[in-house]
């Protein structure tokens, strides 16, 4: 029987920046599927729903056949055990990422022993580029084309012009 080796990259992606995409595009050479998984209820308040993160990946990624976008509510681990993963892969900008990323490994292997990660350093040029800046940038109708894939521009762009009007609105 051939072992299909599956890959999860798990993420809030709100929304996906050229830093995510640079980590799938890399992920997916190491493995025959990658399932990029949306973190539906995350803690944090999100500015996209988890249908419209989930959508946005699903544009992004739609040359890589071998890319699955689903959503995921609950824990990692219990995807993991879902898909039959041999690892999450996840991408590291900065020493800081790195502590959040070894507590969440080492969390998830305490959960479930045959739990790996892959920690992938982002390029360089994409180090300093977050979901968080791409939305202040957004909210204040910056240019974004930088840092998200050309595809996806259209949709960011049109939540944060909308909300801007209505704070006009409310301000005037
Ligand atoms: O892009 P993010 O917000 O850094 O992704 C964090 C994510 C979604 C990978 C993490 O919050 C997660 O796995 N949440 C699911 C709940 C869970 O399994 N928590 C235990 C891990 S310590």
């Amino acid at each position: 029987m051939i072992e299909v080796r599956t890959m999860i990259y798990p993420g809030t992606f709100d929304p996906l920046t050229n830093g995510h995409l640079d980590i799938a595009r890399r992920a997916v050479r190491l493995c025959d599927r990658l399932v990029v998984a949306v973190l539906i209820n995350s803690a944090k308040q999100t500015a996209f729903s988890a249908a419209e993160r989930a959508d946005m990946v699903q544009i992004a990624l739609q040359d890589l056949p071998a890319v699955h976008v689903v959503r995921f509510d609950g824990l990692l681990v219990d995807l993991y055990r879902r898909e039959g993963a041999c690892a999450v892969v996840r991408g590291l900008r900065s020493e800081s990422d790195f502590r959040f990323e070894a507590e969440m490994a080492a969390a998830n292997k305490l959960l479930l022993p045959a739990y790996e990660t892959c920690l992938l350093p982002c390029r360089i040029d994409l180090a300093f580029t977050s979901s968080s800046i791409v939305r202040e940038v957004a909210s204040f109708g910056g240019d974004i084309s930088g840092m998200v894939p050309a595809a996806i521009i259209g949709r960011i762009q049109g939540r944060f012009v909308g909300r801007r009007s209505q704070q006009k609105l409310e301000d005037d």
